[in-house]
Parts: structure tokens; C-alpha cells; sequence
């Protein structure tokens, strides 16, 4: 005899291969560690997974926002998920005519409602004055080229950091990027389980109306990879991009990135925290800023840049030749000889009445990007900062989420 069959459904929350960009917010984001990945994909766990809707908003290509109605008996695990080169079609047959309300959510078009952004520590929101993105013109199926018009070293070339600041012209494709976003770059070549190589992930160091103003280029800051954990790796693509010559033809995805992105009020201040590359979206900001001075904006600009020394420092000389009453700039070196060790937030806590005077303020937005250890650093340097002001940190914090105004973007 047939024992009884489970006709429980469950809406199975699943990451689309062909459009992740691999890019890890999805599994840093879920509180409940319910999103895994290896070298193939990321991946949801369906028996841990509460459909808390948490990762959707930080992804930078929507493909996290994807279900599919399965019988409970019959969800897909990840090890199934880790081999997908592309989603498995909703199969209409295998969910009984019982639950209707799953069959509705099969195509995958619901919106995110009622986000819980509690467990969230930055904005999934932008600032309500920045300007519409676009996202994901151009996919792994379809990627657009681009031509290298520049590729120069930015970092003292006697420094192990090899950094690079990498210019790509899209000549007549239209390639609309805002400060803030993202690009995907298709290294050539496969790894050694022969898949083609996926693209990986590059702020844009440029403001939106190009590198050079009035031009359809972007520019990118890249840093060689020769280590990882301690472990000499050469880094696919980064050294694939700092390789590159003039006239070279790269293949590019993207744009990636909605909430990551600068006010557009001209009295919105910018308090901007940046490691190494992570300066790039800074830049990008900076330069439409100061581009956009000349037009009547007020806001103000403070920069706490890290890095090891000043010789490893990206755009070091650019950077410290903008006027002061533009940009009100610090740098923490970390590995200067004979000085103590300095990070962005030993600086911040150092100008603590100024960040407090900005915190203050409705118009203030917060940027941080970098080296990922310095998340919970510059976290809680704003928390002391803060309450030396008696400003309720989680009540500010909870506020700066809500209203777009604290970005986080570190790996
Ligand atoms: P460190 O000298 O301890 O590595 P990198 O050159 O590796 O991209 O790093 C950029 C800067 O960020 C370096 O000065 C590095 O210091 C610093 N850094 C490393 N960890 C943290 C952290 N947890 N918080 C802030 N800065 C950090």
C-alpha cells in the first residue's frame, strides 16, 4: 500500500546562475547563514531559508529574486543548485491545484513587501534624491564591448599594492553608469573545470557623464591580486585588467548597483570612508561634485582615506591637490615606518566633533567601501561618536537606514 504524500508546497527561494555576478552580498546579508556558494554558484538552502527578504534589496543584479513553487518533498538542494548553468523552469504540473496562492508566486514577479531591514546594517534604499539607475543592460548572454583608451599604475612602483586606474571607451554602445555602481568585466579563458570564467565586479572611479567629460568611458581602480589568505594566487581578472594595452577589446556586463548611489540635492552633504580601491565609488562621487561645484552645490565633502603608506595610497596626488574648502580630507596610514599604526577610524574618532556636526545633519549621507574588517570599525567609531554627542546611535542608525543615508559596500 502507499503511504501518504506530503502535498506541502514551499515557495523555494533560488539564485539565478546566468545573471549572478558572484559578488557575496547575498550571503553577507542573510542573517540566517541560509546562502552558500562554491566554485560554480550561490546557492539558497531551502530548509533554512524564512523568505525574510533581506538579501533582495542589496543584490546588484537582481538575480537573488527569483522562486519557484516545489513540492516540499522535492526541493531543490544545493548540491542540485551548485551544478545549474541556468534556473529550472517553473514545473506547473508539480504544484497541486491545492495551493493556488504558491502557483500565483511561481513566476517569480512579486515585489519584496514589507522588507525586514532590521537585520540589514546598511541602507537597501538610495538617497531619495539620487538619480534613476540603469541595471543589467548587458548580461553574461549578451555583454557589450569596450575599448582600453588607458591603463596607467597609481601606486609607487618600488610598493608590493599595484593598483591601477584602467579607462575603457564604449564608443557608440550606450553604457549609462551612475557613481556608486558597479561594472562586470568577462576575463577571457575558462577555469579548469573548462566553464567559462565569470565576471567579476568593478566600482566605477568616473562620474556619470564619463572619465573625461562629454566622453562614453568609465574608468576603473583595480588592484593586481598575487595573494589571498596568505596563499600566493594570481587573481584572474585583476591581472587580466592591469595586463591590458591600449586598444585591447574587453568584454563588459552590467551596469550592477540601485542603492549605492549619491544624493542629488546640491546641499546633501558626503561623509565618504575608503580603503585602497574602495576609493573608486569616492572618486566617482567626488569629481561629479567638484564638476558640479561650478553649478551650486553646497554640500559638504569630508574623505577619510586608508591605506599602508602614502605610496600606496590611489590617487594620492590628484587627491591632494583638490582646494580644502572643496574636500576636507584625511588620510591614515598604516604601515608608515616608525609611526603608529592608523586606521580610517582612528581618524575619524581623531575629528569626532566634525563627523558628529555632519551626523547631526538630515542631509548628510554616508558612504563606506573597502577591506571588509573595517565595517565594524567605522560602525563603531560612528557609534562613539554619536553618543559623545548624546545622540541615540541605534535610534540615528535605524533613521540613516531607513532614509537612504549609510551605503556599505566592503569585501
Ligand atoms: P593593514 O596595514 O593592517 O593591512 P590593503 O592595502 O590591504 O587594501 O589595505 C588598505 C588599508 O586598510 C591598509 O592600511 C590596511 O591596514 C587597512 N585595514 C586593514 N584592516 C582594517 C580594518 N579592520 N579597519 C580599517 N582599516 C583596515
Amino acid at each position: 500500500m502507499n503511504g501518504p504524500v506530503s502535498i506541502e508546497v514551499l515557495r523555494q527561494h533560488l539564485i539565478d546562475p546566468e545573471i549572478c555576478i558572484r559578488c557575496n552580498t547575498c550571503e553577507e546579508t542573510c542573517p540566517i547563514d541560509a546562502i552558500t556558494h562554491d566554485d560554480n554558484n550561490y546557492v539558497v538552502k531551502a530548509d533554512v531559508c524564512n523568505g525574510c527578504m533581506a538579501c533582495v534589496p542589496p543584490c546588484p543584479t537582481g538575480a537573488i529574486d527569483n522562486w519557484r513553487s516545489v513540492l516540499k518533498a522535492d526541493a531543490y538542494s544545493i548540491d542540485e543548485q551548485f551544478t545549474w548553468d541556468v534556473l529550472p523552469e517553473q514545473n506547473t504540473m508539480a504544484v497541486p491545484a491545492v495551493d493556488e496562492a504558491a502557483a500565483a508566486l511561481a513566476d517569480g514577479s512579486d515585489e519584496a513587501d514589507g522588507i525586514e531591514v532590521d537585520t540589514v546594517r546598511g541602507a537597501v534604499v538610495p538617497p531619495w534624491s539620487a538619480a534613476k539607475p540603469y541595471v543589467n543592460l548587458y548580461t553574461h548572454k549578451t555583454p557589450t564591448t569596450a575599448t582600453v583608451v588607458g591603463n596607467y599604475r597609481l601606486t609607487d612602483a618600488a610598493t608590493s599594492s599595484d593598483i591601477h586606474h584602467i579607462v575603457l571607451d564604449f564608443g557608440a554602445m550606450p553604457f549609462p553608469v551612475l557613481e556608486g555602481q558597479s561594472i562586470g568585466i568577462l576575463p577571457p579563458g575558462a577555469s579548469a573545470d573548462g566553464r567559462a570564467h565569470h565576471a567579476r565586479q568593478y566600482s566605477v572611479a568616473s562620474p556619470r557623464d564619463g572619465e573625461r567629460p562629454g566622453y562614453n568611458n568609465v574608468s576603473l581602480t583595480v588592484k593586481r591580486v598575487s595573494q589571498q589568505h596568505g596563499d600566493a594566487i594570481d587573481g584572474v581578472c585583476s591581472n587580466y585588467l592591469c595586463n591590458l594595452k591600449k586598444g585591447d577589446v574587453v568584454n563588459v556586463i552590467g551596469p550592477f548597483g540601485s542603492t549605492f548611489l549619491m544624493p542629488n540635492h546640491p546641499n546633501s552633504h558626503l561623509l565618504m570612508i575608503c580603503t585602497g580601491t574602495g576609493s573608486a565609488p569616492m572618486r566617482a562621487m567626488t569629481e561629479y561634485r567638484r564638476r558640479k561645484r561650478l553649478k551650486g552645490a553646497t554640500g559638504k565633502l569630508m574623505l577619510f582615506f586608508g591605506a599602508r603608506t602614502q605610496q600606496e595610497l590611489p590617487y594620492f596626488g590628484p587627491l591632494t591637490n583638490l582646494p580644502k574648502d572643496f574636500i576636507d580630507t584625511t588620510l591614515a596610514f598604516s604601515r608608515t615606518q616608525g609611526q603608529p599604526k592608523r586606521y580610517v577610524q582612528d581618524a575619524m574618532r581623531e575629528r569626532g566633533a566634525d563627523v558628529a556636526n555632519l551626523l547631526k545633519d538630515d542631509n548628510t549621507y554616508i558612504y563606506v567601501c573597502g577591506l571588509k574588517g573595517m565595517e565594524d570599525g567605522v560602525l563603531q567609531a560612528l557609534k562613539e561618536i554619536a553618543e559623545q554627542q548624546q545622540l541615540d546611535w541605534e535610534a540615528l542608525w535605524a533613521k540613516l537606514k531607513r532614509e537612504g543615508r549609510l551605503h556599505l559596500e566592503t569585501y
